[in-house]
């Protein structure tokens, strides 16, 4: 089932959000509604949050960009109450977008490494390090379980040059081809 995706301005994207655990109801159903939803918006990444749930939870599916980026082929995730345990490597930028920020794209600098622990959808528990492009994907769904939002890495003037368009997206003035909930 494809669900509305929360954008900017709704609460539960800024919320710190909380571990689950393995009797969580419905678990099953909700990864197949994340996937269809991302799928739907044509995302690589979806994290609870943006379909309004505030939970340690985001999916990752980055085979569509294995042409730009051939280490991503088959790179297809889920992170369940994960925790970045070391940030490492330098600082690249790259310009990034987000589902609940539509229509913004704007370069992000992170760092080139994470390491990351998680449990995956049957609660194995994993301890891994990612480079390049997937540590940047990892990082900025991460960013969403701990309420923060790709233009929180921005200056202060460049966030205030973009308030203007984030105040569109927050009460839906944005013309993107899926479903959108503002918090009105
Ligand atoms: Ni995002």
């Amino acid at each position: 089932m494809i669900l509305p995706v929360y954008v900017f301005g709704q609460p539960v994207l800024r919320k710190v959000a909380e571990d689950i655990t393995k009797e969580y109801t419905d678990l099953d159903k909700l990864l197949n509604d994340m996937h269809d939803t991302m799928y739907r918006a044509e995302g690589i990444g979806l994290a609870a949050p943006q379909i309004g749930l505030p939970i340690r939870l985001f999916i990752i599916d980055a085979d569509p960009l294995k042409e730009d980026f051939p280490e991503l082929e088959g790179f297809k995730k889920v992170f369940i109450n994960a925790r970045i345990v070391e940030l490492s490597g330098k600082d690249v930028a790259y310009t990034e977008g987000c589902l609940s920020l539509p229509t913004i794209r704007e370069e992000v600098k992170r760092p080139s490494k994470v390491r990351i622990k998680y449990m995956d959808a049957n609660f194995v528990e994993h301890d891994e390090i990612y480079e390049g492009f997937g540590a940047r994907i990892i990082q900025h769904e991460y960013d969403h379980i701990d309420g923060k939002l790709f233009v929180d890495h921005l200056n202060p003037l460049k966030r205030r040059l973009l308030k203007g368009r984030l105040n569109d997206v927050s009460k839906g003035n944005v013309d993107i081809a899926y479903r959108i909930k503002t918090a009105k």
